[in-house]
């Protein structure tokens, strides 16, 4: 029997002779399969503009910074989610202002109008684990505040919100092509989808040195483009994305019905198509679980294992935060199982057979 990994990425024919064809035509960088892996995504989202970057973090730097937020600005934002989320709105000069996570390891947006101060500007719900957060519920709160809402979408690549793809709901989203991702690209990268024509055209000058045509820079910027190597197989890798996470859900659906009584399982809300980037458990067991599977070759992770209103670079920046319950006490619990979008069902049951065997 072989190991199971946590994740795997996409790879197939198609995309290699679509790298072999890019590698032949001597363009690299922001040419034609840019282009259409652009227009591609924004069709897929259902936004007016997609502009691609370096990565997640890039993207979101890019944006926060063209919409120069001030010293003192603050933006509420969840503590459990990946480290990054968070950087961007420091760098671009405001204040996180963490708030707790309801039973879908999602923003609570009970909290939220508890969090909104005077000086808040904007909320950054986060898609985590591929779970829609509550836009519903974040969009009244950001409504009556005048707030915006950027959608935190790495980790929610084809999942909707009452029919909609998460990315298209608030002012823009932010995607990641990192390689465990529902949607690759052979390394780092990222995009922003926006339906607004002037941020998705700040982002595009910032993004290639502030540049408004070759020899004009109007912005100060920098150079985080992306590879044309990489947007041939992103646009290959775009076109199995639904079937990919069909298949996500079809594992899930197996875990729900096997480990039923055993641990804590995801929540999913009747609106919600939630695409499963990582199949969350909770179990006051998780450690001694872990190493159980791990004897029996199963990989499984913790994401993540200390909430960042407790991470060293933020409590330097900001000492005294205010505890998150949930959060807090979930770090401890979670545990995510292995899952991919071409997992085959007997790995499944061989999870959950190890599983069975160490709680049951
Ligand atoms: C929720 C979330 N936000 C942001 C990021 C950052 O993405 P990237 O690695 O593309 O910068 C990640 C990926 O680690 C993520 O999972």
């Amino acid at each position: 029997m072989g190991n199971i990994p946590l994740a795997q990425v996409f790879l197939n024919d198609e995309i290699r002779q679509a790298v072999a064809g890019v590698i032949e035509s001597g363009q690299y960088i922001l040419g034609r399969e840019c282009r259409a892996f652009e227009e591609e995504l924004s069709a897929y989202t259902g936004t007016r503009h997609t502009v691609l970057s370096s990565s997640w973090t890039a993207s979101m730097l890019l944006l926060l910074q063209s919409m120069e937020l001030k010293p003192g600005d603050e933006v509420i934002v969840p503590s459990h989610t990946a480290f990054p989320t968070v950087e961007p709105i420091i760098h671009a000069g405001a204040k996180p202002v963490f708030v707790d996570v309801d039973e879908t390891y999602c923003l609570d947006p009970r909290l939220l109008e508890a969090a909104v101060g005077p000086r808040t500007i904007g909320i950054m719900p986060v898609h985590l684990y591929g779970q829609p957060a509550d836009l519903d519920g974040i969009q009244a709160v950001a409504q009556r505040h005048g707030l915006w809402v950027i959608e935190d979408c790495a980790q929610a690549q084809g999942a909707a919100h009452r029919g909609r793809k998460v990315g298209s709901v608030g002012l823009a989203g932010g995607f990641s092509f990192y390689p465990s991702k529902n949607l690759t690209v052979l390394g780092d990268g990222g995009c922003i989808c926006t339906d607004d024509d002037g941020l998705a055209e700040a982002v595009r000058m910032l993004r290639n040195h502030g540049r408004k045509s070759k020899f004009t820079h109007e912005k100060v910027g920098y150079n985080l483009r992306f590879n044309e190597i990489q947007a041939a197989a992103g646009r290959v890798a775009l076109r199995y994305l639904d079937e990919l996470n069909a298949h996500r859900r079809e594992v899930a659906a197996r875990y729900r019905a096997r480990l039923q009584g055993l641990v804590d399982l995801p929540v999913e809300r009747p609106w919600a198509e939630p695409v499963y980037h990582m199949h969350v458990i909770r179990t006051p067991r998780r450690d001694a679980l872990a190493d159980h599977l791990k004897a029996q070759g199963i990989a499984s992770g913790i994401h993540y294992p200390v909430a960042n209103h407790q991470q060293p670079a933020i409590t330097a920046l900001y000492p005294d935060l205010p505890a998150l319950p949930n959060t807090e006490a979930w770090v401890d619990q979670i545990l995510s199982l292995p899952i991919h979008g071409q997992m085959a069902l007997e790995d499944v049951d061989r999870v959950c057979d190890a599983i069975e065997s160490f709680l049951g």
